[in-house]
């Protein structure tokens, strides 16, 4: 158990760069899908209700060459909408990028697409799906026929949604040959296919608003994400290309800005950033406060700005003994320090019962899955890689939130208050220290509380196009979180 908990700290833990190996095996054959499914168009562009539930479509485009997409229709999740499932074939065909698509309840045809993505690194994002803002959630009290239950708070209440497992190797996505991804720079570079195609496919949404959501490690991968779609779309305005109309980044309790990652720890179990009385023992926060100056400094000597890969990872070290592993001890659950953790090493009850229902060879059947491997919750092999080349810590990841800013992307910082591994000090922090230029402007404007139905649900701040928000208690955030987002995409404040 101890030395799970180890593993998933170092997995989840809110996380360099390397080189892709990529093996030129040969395009996969577009009459062939690997799961046995018929198929009924060859196409380059489709209107999504053309698909059907018994067959893959299978699109190729011109422009990308050594990708193609699968597609099919299914019933899983949520009657009231369309649904399609599928994969991105990239690199030649090798690596399998699997994908949920969910209509939006009101006007799929008007409404804004979103994607959401889930950290680790290595997590899959059927877990936000199912346990967070997906149409449905897993079904914990067995009063479902189908292991699911519908949610009416999620996000597709008003927008088009896709989750993504990335990279390949997490959840339902699968290499042919053995082939990574090893960090987010690299990961990047998939998304960019996947993003892409997927617009110049589904012709119903080319040029529709997009908007990149996700949470925890979603924190170092969105804004690389992000940026890459900018930087794209710059070169293919040069070429006279269609481009991707990125309008903004969601990052739910994301690792950003990580030299702030610590004191927020801190701020969290021995502090009242959380809870008006601090659950951690008197003599372990004055150990912790004693060694945040240096775990801080050490941090902003070594990693990000300066990274030198054995001086980072000694400074992580470092702070992790110092302060990370009291928390571990205390037995309390990592993303709510409300709570005890319970269930497996993630904490929660509900990751048994989605691996077990995902495993079902019905579900597998359902959603079109030719992974060859079974499901997991987060890939202990992704993570690892990552973790070898310091992904979280080798680049100063709010440089291209920064970035965004400049070039009309909008930023939402959100934040749970009760999470103890992306905390939202922390999160307040590097938003602070931000440098771009909005920045004075941000810290002269004042906090104020937001409200869902009249009851205060966090407080925010916003200038130009940044806001962060709070959300106070995680646990209960599922109407709070909604309202918050459909505020956000109608482009108004909280
Ligand atoms: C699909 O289209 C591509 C490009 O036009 C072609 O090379 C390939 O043979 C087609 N596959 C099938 C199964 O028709
Ligand atoms: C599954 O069953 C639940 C409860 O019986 C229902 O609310 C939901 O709509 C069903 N989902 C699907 C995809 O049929
Ligand atoms: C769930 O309910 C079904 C039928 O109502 C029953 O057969 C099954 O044993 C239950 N499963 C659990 C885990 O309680
Ligand atoms: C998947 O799980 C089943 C049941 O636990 C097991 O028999 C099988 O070997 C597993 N497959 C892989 C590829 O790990």
């Amino acid at each position: 158990m101890l030395l799970e908990q180890a593993l998933v700290l170092v997995l989840l833990h809110c996380a360099l760069a390397s080189v892709q190996r990529v093996f030129s095996a040969g395009f996969v054959d577009s009459g062939v899908a690997s799961n046995g499914l018929g198929v009924e168009a060859n196409v380059s562009t489709l209107h999504l209700s053309a698909l059907s539930s018994e067959t893959y479509a299978v699109l190729s485009h011109p422009r990308f060459p050594y990708h193609q997409v699968r597609v099919k229709k299914t019933n899983f999740c949520d009657p009231t909408v369309n649904v399609y499932t599928g994969y991105l074939d990239v690199d030649y065909g090798a690596k399998h990028l699997f994908f949920y698509f969910f209509e939006s309840r009101h006007d799929p045809d008007q409404d804004d697409v979103m994607m959401w993505i889930n950290g680790g690194p290595g997590c899959s994002s059927s877990m936000g799906l199912l346990m967070e803002l997906g149409p449905c959630q897993i079904d914990m009290k067995n009063v479902s026929s189908n292991g699911t239950v519908w949610n009416p708070y999620s996000w597709n209440e008003k927008a088009n949604i896709f989750f993504l497992d990335q990279p390949v190797g997490v959840g339902f996505s699968y290499a042919d040959h053995g082939e990574t991804v090893e960090t987010t720079e690299e990961a990047a570079k998939n998304v960019h296919a996947f993003i892409s195609i997927f617009f110049e496919t589904f012709s119903q949404f080319k040029g529709r608003p997009f908007h990149m959501s996700g949470e925890s490690y979603g924190g170092r991968y969105l804004p690389v994400f992000a940026s890459e779609v900018v930087d794209q779309n710059q070169i293919a305005v040069a070429e006279g290309r269609p481009t991707i109309n990125l309008k903004s980044v969601l990052i739910g309790n994301g690792n950003t800005g990580i030299s702030t990652l610590y004191e927020g720890r801190y701020e969290i179990e021995c502090g009242k950033a959380a809870l008006d009385v601090p659950i951690q023992q008197i003599s372990k926060c004055v150990r912790m406060k004693m060694a945040l100056p240096r775990c801080t400094k050490g941090i902003e000597k070594h990693c990000g700005n300066y990274f030198d890969s054995i001086d980072c990872a000694a400074a992580v070290n470092f702070c992790d003994n110092e302060i990370s592993t009291n928390y571990w001890a205390s037995g309390r659950n990592v993303y709510d320090v409300s709570k005890m953790c319970i269930g497996d090493d993630l904490c929660y009850l509900e990751n048994g019962a989605i691996k077990a229902y995902l495993d079902l060879p019905a579900t597998r059947s359902l959603l079109g899955v030719s992974s060859p491997n079974n499901f997991s919750a987060c890939s202990s092999d992704v993570g690892r890689l990552f973790v070898a080349h310091s992904d979280k810590w080798s680049h100063p990841t709010e440089y291209y939130v920064a970035g965004l800013l400049e070039r009309s992307v909008r930023v939402l910082i959100y934040a749970g208050t009760y999470d103890w591994q992306c905390n939202w000090v922390s999160n307040k922090l590097w938003v602070d220290r931000l440098e771009w230029s909005g920045q004075d402007a941000y810290a002269r404007e004042e906090w104020r509380e937001w409200e869902v139905n009249g009851r205060k649900a966090g407080e925010t701040k916003s200038a130009g196009r940044l806001t962060f928000a709070t959300i106070r208690g995680a646990g209960h955030m599922m109407t709070e979180a909604l309202a918050m987002v459909q505020r956000w995409l109608d482009g108004g404040s909280l």
